[in-house]
């Protein structure tokens, strides 16, 4: 009976704090159509993803560029990859460009806009999946 109590209680606090976690969210940034939003997660988790992700690039370009490792967790092809979104005919719209059909800034776009953050990689690294 005791246990049964406990057991209550415990699933009872731990619906009201993700209640509660939950509540003050900011709406995502992910882009419909994109393989991202089918799914839950980020390379890291996402309140760490906002704060640190060009962190996370930029170490990666160092050890790749200078190192010659490629791992790919961090790669900015793989961020290309997962956050692109198709338009209604199945074709790639730039991940830092606009959904000519919905006006949607894209995912590296619009928060980037917002922010009013330069995002210079763009003249050098593909916007699309290259399918490497
Ligand atoms: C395999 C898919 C995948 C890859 C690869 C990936 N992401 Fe994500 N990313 C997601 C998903 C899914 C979310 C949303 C998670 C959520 O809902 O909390 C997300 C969320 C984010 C967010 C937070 C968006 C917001 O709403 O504030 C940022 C920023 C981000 N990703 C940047 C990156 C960067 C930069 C890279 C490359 C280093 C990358 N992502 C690679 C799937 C991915
Ligand atoms: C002047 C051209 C140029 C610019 C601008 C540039 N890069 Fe690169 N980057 C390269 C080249 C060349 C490589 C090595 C080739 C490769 O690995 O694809 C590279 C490799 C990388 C890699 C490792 C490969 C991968 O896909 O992960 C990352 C990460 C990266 N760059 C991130 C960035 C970020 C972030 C910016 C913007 C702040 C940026 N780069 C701007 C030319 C550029
Ligand atoms: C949820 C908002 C958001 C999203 C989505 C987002 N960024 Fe950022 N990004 C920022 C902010 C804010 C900064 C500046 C942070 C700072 O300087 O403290 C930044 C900075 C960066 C920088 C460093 C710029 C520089 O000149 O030093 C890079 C590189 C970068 N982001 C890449 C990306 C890429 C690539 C994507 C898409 C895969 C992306 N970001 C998506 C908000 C975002």
């Amino acid at each position: 009976m005791v246990k049964t109590v406990t057991r209550l209680l415990l699933i009872a606090a731990t619906l009201f704090s993700i209640g509660v976690s939950a509540a003050p969210q900011r709406t995502s940034a992910v882009v419909a159509g994109s393989k991202a939003a089918k799914l839950d997660a980020c390379v890291e988790p996402t309140s760490l993803m906002r704060r640190r992700h060009f962190e996370l690039i930029k170490h990666q370009r160092d050890i790749t560029v200078h190192q010659g490792i490629r791992k790919t967790k961090y790669s900015l092809s793989g961020c290309v990859d997962c956050h692109v979104a198709k338009d209604s005919h199945g074709k790639y719209i730039p991940v830092n460009g606009v959904n000519p059909e919905t006006g949607e800034k894209q995912f590296c776009a619009g928060c980037h806009e917002y922010a009013g953050v330069e995002l210079p990689c763009f003249s050098c690294h593909s916007t699309v999946p290259t399918g490497k």
